[in-house]
């Protein structure tokens, strides 16, 4: 199912590391030339507009990483921060005003927002074209009616890591952990598209581990610390895990326990260093290719 040697370090075999740094650094090598070329035929830049409000650390963390990746490959980014917040009326304010400069390609508005502000309103305020993280509904239409525009960011970073180590998806026991609209609910369907068989697991699932069992290939999304443990995981499946955790000791963890986990699969992604690098690649894909339909290249 998976190309590449087994590391087997010691006396359990432990499972092929999937490396999304890696992933990560093909994605933004061609995310750069694909800049440089649009800045060669036309003459813009592709330009993101940051928009974070109140005050969370992480996301603080979260948009200093794409701002990073941004400078890097040569995408120009606008900062709309509001630590003190903004209220519900002057957010839709200024993603309007954003949606109409025409500098502008994309639009990422970090979340959470605060209490008090409506999240799905703020979302589908965003022009579909300008948003880049595709959680627009009409974004989420498309990808539900098989032509997916533009794809939320975790999502298309789990399938292309899925893709490098050649995963093999067709007719393949999925099970996806997590019923998000970021990540579990869009990964799903990309899932469906590439004609895996596929079971969605959430909060109220009777016997989790029961359906975890079954997967050969295991998206975990839950969002809770280390919820899935070797135990739960079927001997040779691919382990991909989405979450990102800090527990009370510092230590960052995923949605599964990687130790135990890694025991039993024949791949995994490890945290840090699996999708979280992902994410911020293809936030970089996607504005590039909302420049490129913009400015009609
Ligand atoms: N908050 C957590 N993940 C994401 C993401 O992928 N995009 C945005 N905009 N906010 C997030």
């Amino acid at each position: 199912m998976v190309r590449g040697d087994l590391l087997c370090p010691g006396e359990e075999c432990m499972a092929q590391i999937l490396d999304g740094k890696a992933v990560a650094r093909k994605v933004l090598a061609d995310v750069k030339a694909g800049v440089a070329a649009v800045k060669d035929r036309s003459g813009a830049t592709p330009t993101l507009a940051v928009v974070l409000v109140g005050d969370f650390p992480s996301s603080k963390i979260y948009i200093a990483n794409k701002k990073k990746a941004a400078a890097e490959v040569g995408i120009a980014s606008r900062d709309f921060l509001y630590a003190e917040g903004l209220s519900q009326p002057e957010l839709l304010g200024l993603l309007r005003q954003l949606n109409a400069d025409p500098a502008i390609h994309g639009i990422l508005l970090q979340l959470p927002l605060p209490s008090g502000c409506d999240e799905g309103e703020a979302i589908a305020a965003i022009a579909p074209e300008k948003d880049v993280d595709g959680f627009h509904p009409m974004n989420l239409g498309l990808l539900l009616a098989g032509t997916p525009t533009v794809v939320p960011c975790t999502p298309a970073g789990v399938m292309e890591i899925l893709d490098h180590y050649g995963v093999e998806l067709k007719g393949a026991e999925a099970v996806v952990v997590g019923r998000s609209r970021i990540v579990g609910k869009p990964l799903a369907q990309l899932l469906l598209a590439r004609h895996a068989t596929v079971t969605m697991c959430h909060t109220r699932t009777r016997d989790l581990a029961a359906h975890t069992l079954r997967a050969e290939l295991l998206c975990v999304a839950a969002g809770r610390p280390q919820v899935i443990t070797g135990a739960m995981v079927r001997e040779g499946a691919v382990v991909v895990d989405v979450g990102i955790n800090r527990l009370e000791s510092g230590r960052l963890v995923g949605d599964v326990e990687f130790e135990s986990a890694a025991k039993r699969a024949r791949a995994i992604t490890p945290v840090p260093g699996g999708v979280g690098p992902m994410t911020v690649a293809m936030l970089m894909k996607n504005t590039l290719q909302a420049a490129r339909r913009q400015l009609g290249l």
